[in-house]
């Protein structure tokens, strides 16, 4: 299989590397998925590709969503969205998994496969299984014409360019923005209210220029992660929206730094990995300002009394006892914030596996694009 682009024809554009180039385009890819694509009248999202009536949107009782890698994790964000604007039961599951577990294809079910390349074999199995057995597929994918996007009825193309670094940044963005336009629309079919739904409106509109306040800290995050590559070990916690940017962190970090990083459920760390935390092993927290900020808190207090350093990613400088390092995000709708929250764990691991001299746009035994099984 092939795509119709390679990394020789693209420069990196003054940057060192393609993957610093991929996160500062962010503000500009991000405001590509969202071109045209805002009504602001009623408040609602036009996806001209979806192929899909308000009836049979109605008609849909659960969206199930694969893909693989960091196209997963941006899934379970898009899953949240779903659940929390549409109130459609919805959930993701990697397409790896997903296309060797034999799976219930149900009529009243929206499949939705997620892939920057549109080529990654094991979604595209999973993709052409549902499809034999007569599920609805819609695609989120970055790569016009790709053979994910020609397999699938429908769908939503990113816009984001091509990415080039094998970690993938401004394409995860893109599908988060991209699944919360696609939750808006399911929402404003649905319950939403036109108030709720043009406060998402608003709250997408806003992201491009939060996510270049984001990168003007590119250098204090530049000197924190200088601080954190001396650890052989780090976790990553979020609780329920930060979840998904926990794991998405630790991705980032594991890929291209080399740098075990584990992501947990904040929630979970007392049922095991708490007996890793110590003095060696710090913890990168994300902490919104949302209904858990108490929580979350708490489980910051739980790491300090077990000696543990804490990097706290959120809206706001917690009691300094909490955590000796603070990134602070803009703050946008609570749904939305998983979005900016992912930007400083970019920045923090592209950092960090420069600081180690890695390889940081090809790192070792990984692909852009796994098309083979
Ligand atoms: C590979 C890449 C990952 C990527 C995953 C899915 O494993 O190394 O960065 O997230 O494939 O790629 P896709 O093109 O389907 O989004």
């Amino acid at each position: 299989l092939t795509v119709d682009w390679d990394a020789g024809h693209y420069d990196t554009g003054g940057y060192e590397h393609y993957l610093l180039k991929e996160i500062s385009e962010q503000p500009e890819t991000v405001a590509r998925t969202l071109r045209g694509r805002i009504d602001d009248r009623f408040h609602v999202a036009h996806l001209g590709g979806l192929n899909l009536t308000p009836h049979e949107t109605r008609a849909f009782r659960r969206v199930k969503i694969i893909g693989c890698g960091s196209a997963y994790y941006s899934g379970q964000i898009g899953a949240q969205m779903i659940e929390e604007l549409a109130r459609i039961p919805a959930d993701a599951e990697p397409a790896s998994e997903f296309r060797y577990r034999n799976p219930v294809v149900e009529h009243d079910t929206l499949y939705v496969a997620v892939s920057q390349s549109g080529e990654t074999y094991d979604t595209l199995a999973a993709v052409q299984e549902l499809k034999r057995k007569g599920g609805r597929v819609l695609g989120i994918v970055n790569t016009v014409g790709s053979a994910i996007a020609r397999e699938c009825d429908g769908g939503i193309y990113l816009h984001a360019g091509p990415e080039v670094s094998v970690a993938s940044t401004k394409a995860f963005t893109s599908t988060a923005v991209a699944f919360a336009l696609l939750a808006l629309h399911f929402g404003r079919v649905h319950d939403l209210s036109p108030a709720d739904g043009r406060r998402i409106c608003e709250g997408l509109r806003r992201l491009p220029d939060q996510i270049e306040e984001i990168l003007k800290q590119g250098p204090q995050i530049a000197d924190l992660a200088r601080r954190y590559v001396g650890h052989s070990s780090i976790m990553f916690v979020g609780r329920v929206r930060g979840y998904p940017v926990a794991r998405e962190g630790a991705q980032k970090l594991k890929e291209i730094s080399y740098i075990h990083a584990e992501a947990y459920p904040a929630s979970e760390l007392k049922h095991g990995p708490l007996a890793l935390i110590g003095p060696e092993m710090p913890t990168v927290a994300i902490v919104p300002d949302d209904e858990l900020l108490d929580k979350n808190l708490t489980t910051l207090g739980e790491i300090k009394a077990r000696g543990g350093q804490v990097l706290m990613v959120g809206h706001r400088t917690p009691d300094p006892k909490l955590a000796e390092d603070v990134i602070v995000v803009p703050k946008n709708e609570t749904e939305l914030d998983p979005i900016l929250l992912t930007i400083p764990l970019q920045l923090f691991a592209y950092h960090a596996a420069v600081a180690l001299g890695r390889d940081v746009d090809k790192p070792r035994n990984l692909a852009k694009s796994v098309t083979v099984e």
